[in-house]
């Protein structure tokens, strides 16, 4: 019975796998979204539903307006002023690196496409903001756009004071910034960073106009049709009080039946990124250019096109692969993703240890710096298109396992993690201790790094620590006994079978390493003794149907996802039917939304459930797995950027969002697909092409 109803699942998931990309309602669309910081998202079907938010749901409020032959002004984005009409909103597609919204007038005389492109490079910290305008009617009509920015982009709370300014070299930049610089005077989850500088960048002088004040006036004088005011010079205030904002006007003149593109670029300039260890670390980009905010905002300018072809050549490949391996509904996913995992990074300059460094935030469930046990799921993204990232955010934690910090690091296992956003400080005794999770999730990682990259070398110092984690594993195994794993939201589970079969192909990815570096003795060692624990673990963990929570508890089950690191590793520790029989037990668990983490409820996690896809051979079976993800992320009714942890039985999230976890989905790809073009690798061209000294994309 449960097959047959299986297969019709199938049918129903493949005849619904073919929708327009128009078609999908993302539970939050990516606008400008490139670091914890600066993730500005709308939570709406329309633009013009409510204002902008950061991914926390605090205000950071853009808006937009368009004057059609100085008669009629209607709004395209946020809610002010409220008695303006809207545009109405045709469609809006969500690509990975471009979000693209179509509007057009209620009569249908004038169409605007507005686009938010974000480059590929993670160090640019900066996105274009795109106006494409055309009449529909075959007339010419005066076209003047108005966008603007609100105060709160460089503050945390908007009883902080805000600072303006301008300069009108050959481009106009209109600054706002908090007017004390204090740089980590606040760190924590949903609190921003209120130092830096927020620049908004009219690159064409001949059409566009800056002007600064109280948001209100300057919106009202618009719709008006009157001069815009400029003698608001009322600074530093409280941002609450007048708002004040930074807009531009731009004056399309004549718009006919061809298409009119002007653009605007919003860029984020933190001056310093992260507090390692008692090192202050600028973003990396400082470093290549010479610590002067302006030639990145020249750069942004010169290489306007250029970019704008990286974007959309890297938009076309991913969304191709993504296509051809798992469907356009697995690509919509892919592409809602890319800069929720990417803008939970930055990406620094360490002048001490003379290389640039990656940290990922963890986001919503904790404001934590690069969490082990949070990396490890996002990593299928990495493996797949960049390694050399993955590498780059696991160093940091390999060098204050490893004493390079002020820190004595004298636990017998890995990090959790390194502090709290964005200052890393923590004592080892801090820690949430997740002694075999974090220890197997670096050596699996690190493992899978080294086969991609096929080189060992940036290990090199780090071999006595791994060493101790591998030791610490060996020593718990295969019973881990009563510690947390990562999903200790469940609360404790004492063990825990999921969480031993990680440990034993840790043991196994330590044999890889081992082994990358000729050390094939010391290899065949440890993976004889993973072997051991792995045939322990087949009896003890085995119920009647499947393999259990708990070896401890009959009649249980949970996600193994941690099996799938066997395949991504090619290890053979296990016998290829224990994932065939796991993924046909849930399949009988499947409930509208997907399939639920384990035995004890119906809560699921969105990453987990995606690794578990790729145990079946059937890529009908996956698809269904994949299409559920889709049915919650389309039909969810809880609005925010896409949350990893939610009811199976009904889509509603439990909790966490915005999470760069949910790089887990490429997992798919990462098996199905070796990488035939690295994206990354072309924008390390289009840096080259910059110009600048090397020093951020390492390779
Ligand atoms: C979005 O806008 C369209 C057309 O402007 C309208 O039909 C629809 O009701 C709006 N959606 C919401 C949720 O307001
Ligand atoms: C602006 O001026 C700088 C220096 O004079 C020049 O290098 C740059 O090309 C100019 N930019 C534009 C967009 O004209
Ligand atoms: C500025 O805009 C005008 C009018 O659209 C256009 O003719 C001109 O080429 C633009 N200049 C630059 C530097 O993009
Ligand atoms: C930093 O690293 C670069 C490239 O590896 C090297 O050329 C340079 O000498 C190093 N600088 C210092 C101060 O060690
Ligand atoms: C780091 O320092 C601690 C405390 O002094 C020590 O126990 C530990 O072995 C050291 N770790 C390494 C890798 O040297
Ligand atoms: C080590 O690598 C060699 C050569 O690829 C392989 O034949 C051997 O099985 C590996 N040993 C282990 C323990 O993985
Ligand atoms: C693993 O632990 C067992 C039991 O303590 C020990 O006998 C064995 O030598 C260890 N294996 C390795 C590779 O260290």
């Amino acid at each position: 019975m449960k097959r047959v109803l299986f297969a019709l699942l199938i049918i129903l998931a493949v005849t619904k796998a073919n929708g327009d990309p128009g078609d999908f309602r993302p539970p939050a669309v990516p606008l400008i979204v490139f670091s914890p910081h600066i993730s500005v998202w709308s939570f709406s079907d329309n633009l013009t539903d409510s204002d902008t938010v950061h991914w926390s749901g605090s205000p950071l409020d853009f808006h937009g307006l368009i004057d059609i032959d100085n008669t009629q002004v209607y709004r395209f984005l946020g809610t002010l002023p409220s008695n303006v009409p809207r545009l109405i909103q045709k469609k809006v597609v969500v690509q990975p690196w471009r979000t693209i919204y179509t509007f057009s007038t209620p009569d249908n005389t004038v169409e605007l496409v507005l686009a938010f492109s974000q480059p590929t490079a993670i160090e640019d910290p900066y996105t274009y903001i795109t106006f494409n305008v055309r009449a529909l009617d075959g007339k010419a009509h005066n076209v003047r756009l108005y966008f603007d920015e609100g105060p709160m982009l460089g503050l945390n709370d908007k009883n902080e004071k805000v600072f303006w300014s301008r300069t009108d070299d050959n481009v106009t930049v209109l600054t706002m910034n908090a007017y004390n610089q204090i740089p980590f005077s606040i760190r924590g989850d949903a609190t921003r960073n209120n130092w830096g500088y927020a620049h908004l960048i009219g690159p064409n002088k001949t059409v566009t106009n800056g002007y600064q004040g109280f948001g209100d006036n300057l919106r009202q004088a618009f719709v008006n049709h009157q001069a815009m005011p400029s003698d608001d010079t009322r600074k530093p205030r409280p941002a609450h009080d007048q708002s004040p904002s930074s807009a531009f006007i731009i004056n399309l003149d004549q718009v006919t039946s061809q298409t009119i593109s002007s653009y605007l670029i919003f860029l984020f300039d933190d001056v310093y990124s992260m507090l390692y260890f008692e090192e202050w670390q600028p973003p990396c980009w400082r470093t290549e250019l010479n610590n002067d905010p302006k030639q990145l905002i020249q750069e942004a300018i010169s290489y306007y096109e250029s970019n704008m072809a990286d974007i959309t050549d890297s938009n076309e490949l991913l969304i191709t692969l993504l296509t051809n391996i798992g469907g356009s509904q697995y690509s919509l996913l892919g592409s809602l993703v890319t800069r929720q995992i990417t803008g939970a990074l930055t990406r620094t300059w360490s002048d001490k240890q003379n290389r640039s460094a990656l940290y990922m935030k963890e986001i919503s469930s904790d404001g934590d710096v690069s969490t082990v046990d949070v990396i490890y799921p996002s990593s299928p993204y990495f493996l797949w298109l960049h390694p050399e990232m993955l590498r780059d955010v696991l160093i940091p934690v390999l060098a204050y396992a490893n004493n390079e910090t002020d820190i004595h690091y004298n636990l017998a296992w890995a990090p959790h993690h390194l502090g709290t956003w964005s200052v890393c400080d923590i004592l080892p005794d801090e820690q949430e201790q997740m002694p075999m999770e974090e220890s197997a999730n670096m050596l699996l990682m690190l493992a899978g790094i080294v086969q991609k990259l096929n080189k060992a070398d940036f290990l090199q110092p780090y071999w006595d620590v791994m060493e101790v984690w591998a030791q610490y594993l060996n020593s718990t195994l295969p019973d881990p006994g009563n510690q947390l794993c990562t999903d200790d939201f469940e609360g404790p589970s004492p063990h825990n079978c999921n969480l031993a079969l990680k440990g034993i192909l840790g043991l196994g990815a330590y044999a890889i390493l081992l082994n990358s570096t000729g050390q094939a003795q010391r290899a065949t060692t440890y993976m004889n003794q993973a072997q051991d624990h792995a045939n322990y673990w087949l009896k003890a963990a085995r119920d009647d149907q499947n393999y259990r929570l708990q070896y401890d508890l009959p009649n249980t089950w949970s996600q193994k996802y941690n099996l799938i690191f066997q395949s991504i590793l090619s290890l053979n520790l296990f016998p290829t039917d224990t994932a065939k029989l796991e993924s046909n037990y849930y399949a009988s668990k499947m409930l509208d939304f997907g399939i639920p983490l384990d035995s004890r409820s119906k809560l699921t996690k969105a990453d987990w459930t995606s690794w578990v896809a790729s145990f079946s051979d059937d890529l009908k079976e996956k698809d269904v797995i994949f299409g559920k993800l889709y049915k919650f992320a389309n039909e969810s009714p809880d609005r925010m950027p896409l949350s990893d942890w939610y009811d199976a039985s009904n889509g509603h999230v439990l909790g966490f969002r915005a999470r760069p976890v949910m790089g887990g989905i490429f997992i798919r790809a990462l098996l199905e697909s070796p990488l035939v073009d690295n994206i990354y690798i072309k924008s390390k061209q289009s840096s080259k092409r910059h110009g600048r000294v090397n020093k951020c994309t390492t390779s």
